[in-house]
């Protein structure tokens, strides 16, 4: 490959591959917003929300914090965060089954490294993990879900993707609530999904980065029911709103900790260790508390009431869409709209979607991105344009009994509606 009067040599796995999508589509809506454009952000997965403020004070506090830390990790914060499993979760986990990274993605990518075997995700899955598997050279394989299962991965599908070769080593990713769709399993699937893993040996990484987003505020984890095989990935960027801070926690059991020091070899000779401020500031988000809570309950309400009426307006204009269950997300096919839209030549989803970046500002990105057929007509939006500081504190002034109306909503998440209403005036 030549690149001006240079030859080019890189790592086959890499070339060719696009930069993240998610990334990609921020980029490009701020090239159009700096062309003077008016654009509606549901493109990029990224928290409203503020960081809360007794997680900042400490970050500030420990702005001083120059050292290089443990590469597991800070030992206060890894004793914070089996802190909370044990008290959100009533899992026994240590503090020496933590390891911290700078991103949960991070840690993935390490775990697909050290690890060898294939790679398992259902369809449709957050847009990073399939690429992550391509980069190291892994092979993956897609589940097939069902709409009308809100995209959920079944223990029937599990089982039928094991059982032909039982023994075959495999991770596989379960990620609720879910990006792209924003649903929850609910327990019995849980355990009856533990039931196959466990049957077939094999590791689950449970990504529960969003778990406090559940909307009821009820997460449960599936390492409740495979405790033995379950690795849980979490940390800041989603429930905490610290997605720039970049730092991601896994948990693991004690028969996988060949596994955690396996990726601890590699963290030794790559990142060495997370940040040691923001690692410090982490303790306070993980210890948890009564202000912590009210910022969570109050995000899952907004969440919720926004979801709620997107789904509504979505739905009464003809678009088939899951009730999601926590989180930002929302996975709405078109498919029932297709006639509508092949008179306008628009037949993919990621036609659809720069159809409508073009014509009505919005930016959301083609169910493809999440590993569903390139012709199929659906889309993921992430409903996150919106001031997330002026929006919890309006919420707070709402008494918790009461639900966050229209009103509420047109006043606090205003380029949302606006988004939703162009792009359902749109279709
Ligand atoms: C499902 C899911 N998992 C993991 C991540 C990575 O988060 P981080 O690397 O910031 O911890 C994201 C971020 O968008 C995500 O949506």
């Amino acid at each position: 490959m030549e690149n001006g009067s240079h030859e080019v040599h890189l790592n086959l796995n890499v070339r060719g591959l696009p930069v993240s999508a998610t990334l990609d589509i921020n980029e490009t809506s701020n090239r159009l917003i700096s062309e003077g454009k008016q654009i509606y952000k549901l493109g990029l997965g990224q928290s409203p929300f503020p960081v809360p403020e007794t997680v900042v004070r400490e970050l500030q506090a420990n702005a001083h914090q120059k050292d290089y830390l443990p590469v597991k990790g800070l030992p206060v914060l890894c004793e914070a965060v089996a802190n909370y499993y044990r008290r959100t979760q009533n899992l026994p986990i240590q503090k020496n089954h933590v390891l911290i990274g700078p991103g949960s993605k991070e840690l993935m990518f390490i775990l697909q490294l050290v690890y060898y075997g294939d790679l398992v995700i259902p369809t449709p899955s957050w847009v990073s993990y399939a690429p992550q598997a391509h980069i190291i050279g892994r092979h993956v394989q897609w589940l097939k879900t069902e709409e009308e299962n809100n995209w959920l991965l079944t223990p029937e599908e599990l089982e039928r993707l094991c059982k032909p070769d039982p023994s075959r080593p495999r991770i596989v990713i379960l990620n609720y609530p879910n990006n792209p769709t924003g649903c929850s399993y609910p327990v019995d699937q849980l355990q009856a999904l533990a039931e196959v893993a466990r049957r077939y040996h094999v590791i689950l990484l449970s990504d529960e980065i969003y778990g406090e987003l559940n909307y009821a505020g009820n997460h449960q984890s599936i390492a409740r029911y495979y405790p033995e095989g379950t690795i849980i990935a979490s940390g800041l960027s989603k429930w905490a709103g610290a997605g720039g801070w970049r730092l991601g926690t896994f948990a693991f059991p004690e028969e996988l900790k060949w596994l955690q020091e396996a990726m601890a070899v590699v963290a030794s000779e790559t990142f060495t260790a997370t940040s040691a401020p923001i690692q410090y500031a982490a303790v306070k988000a993980f210890q948890g508390g009564p202000g912590l809570e009210k910022y969570l309950s109050h995000s899952r309400r907004i969440l919720k009431s926004l979801s709620e009426w997107i789904w509504t307006r979505l739905t009464d204009s003809g678009v088939t869409v899951a009730r999601p269950d926590g989180a930002f997300y929302m996975l709405p096919d078109f498919e029932g709209l297709r006639d509508r839209f092949q008179s306008r030549n628009i037949n993919t989803g990621e036609e659809l979607c720069r159809q409508l970046l073009q014509d009505a500002g919005v930016a959301i990105l083609p169910g493809s991105s999440f590993g569903r057929p390139a012709n199929e007509l659906t889309a993921r939006l992430a409903f996150v344009d919106f001031d997330g500081a002026k929006a919890l504190a309006a919420a707070e002034q709402v008494p918790g009994d009461k639900p966050l109306d229209e009103t509420f909503l047109r006043t606090n998440c205003e380029r949302v509606l606006i988004a939703i209403d162009e792009l359902c005036n749109w279709i």
